[in-house]
């Protein structure tokens, strides 16, 4: 009997024993309210993702992808997207806006030398102008919306609150991808309509050669467009097929891709799209504070006589010839 006794009080403190050392480890998944808190953890996830870096579940539904939980390319991924892309967007938008800044205090508003003549030549017709309001507004709406979702939840989120900023970020997301549709429409247009005047010409290298027109003093020729505006529509036509075909593949995501793809997809996407935001920048930096009587070339559609004399002879020379105006000084064949 004393013996059954004795190995119930052994069975007893042992018991004891082990709830003395499992009390305190629950009592750490507490919150300092004394209530279980759900999201404490017993083990640390990054050890965990060092023993199994790719963690992959069984499922019954047809779709494989659906049962990846965690792979190590997302990890490549998610630094790209939340440290790399932040900081290199942020060093070249904002580097693009001080050097343009810096140009504008160095060299200054480009002026027409002889002043303004009082005539004008028709230099933009009302659908070439259409479509390149068409292309530039859905462009400034994408990149408005599409920076947002690259640093919205920096900047704007603490601004105006969780509440406030949800609803604008998914407004803004749905506006990026229906602005897709107008921004396309526009880049067909204009490659279509200014293709052949943006051939490269023997006249480039005369312009680049006497400093493409930010030279005081030094004439540089050029027909309808000079090799800068040449070199800003190719490269926006390469940026804007980039951007259009990452952008549907991310709009319709997994219709013919995988998850590597994807991101590749969403690296490219965002890559492109930040070059091509500082490109514009200093296009649009050009066609107005940068240069006197350049806007008006897209916003009435004429520009000064004086103006098209000191950037664009040659094409001045042709148009005056086929109007049968009166002809300017002789200028160098094309
Ligand atoms: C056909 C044209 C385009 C389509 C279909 C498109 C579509 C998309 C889609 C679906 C996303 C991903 C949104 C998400 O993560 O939920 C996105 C992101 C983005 N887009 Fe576009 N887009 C287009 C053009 C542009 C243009 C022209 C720009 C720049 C001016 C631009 C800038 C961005 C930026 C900065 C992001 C965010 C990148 C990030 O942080 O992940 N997009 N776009």
């Amino acid at each position: 009997m004393t013996r059954f006794v004795g190995i119930g009080l052994f069975i007893v403190s042992m018991a004891l024993l082990i709830i003395a050392a499992v009390v305190p480890a629950q009592a750490q998944k507490l919150g300092p309210d004394g209530a279980p808190n759900p999201t404490a953890s017993v083990t640390d996830q990054g050890a965990l993702l060092k023993q199994a870096p790719r963690i992959e579940g069984r499922i019954d539904i047809p779709d494989r992808k659906a049962s990846v939980l965690e792979q190590p390319a997302g990890r490549t991924w998610d630094y790209f997207h939340e440290v790399l892309l932040h900081w290199s967007a942020t060093v070249v938008i904002v580097g693009t806006i001080l050097l343009l800044g810096l140009a504008y205090l160095i060299i200054g508003r480009v002026r027409i030398a002889e002043g303004r003549s009082g005539h004008k030549i028709l230099r933009f017709k009302a659908f070439e102008r259409f479509s390149h309001w068409l292309t530039a507004v859905s462009f400034v709406v994408l990149g408005l919306t599409g920076l947002n979702i690259t640093f919205g939840k920096i900047v704007l989120l603490p601004l105006v609150g969780p509440d406030t900023f949800s609803d604008v970020a998914q407004a803004a997301k749905y506006v990026h991808n229906f602005t897709s549709f107008s921004f396309v429409a526009g880049l067909v247009l204009i490659a279509v309509i200014f293709f052949k005047d943006n051939f490269p010409a023997k006249v480039d290298i005369d312009w680049l050669k006497q400093g493409g027109g930010f030279i005081r003093n030094k004439h540089a020729p050029a027909g309808r467009f000079n090799l800068g505006e040449k070199l800003v529509f190719w490269f926006s036509l390469a940026a804007g097929v980039a951007v259009s075909a990452s952008g549907f593949l991310l709009l319709f995501p997994f219709y013919g891709t995988d998850i590597p793809e994807m991101q590749l997809a969403q690296v490219v996407h965002a890559v492109v799209a930040i070059l091509f935001i500082a490109l514009i920048l200093a296009h649009i930096y050009i066609g107005t504070l940068g240069m006197e009587g350049a806007f008006e070339a897209m916003a009435t559609g004429e520009v000064d006589l004086n103006w098209a004399k000191e950037h664009h002879d040659l094409w001045l020379a042709r148009q005056l010839k086929e109007d049968h105006r009166d002809e300017p000084a002789a200028t160098p064949a094309e």
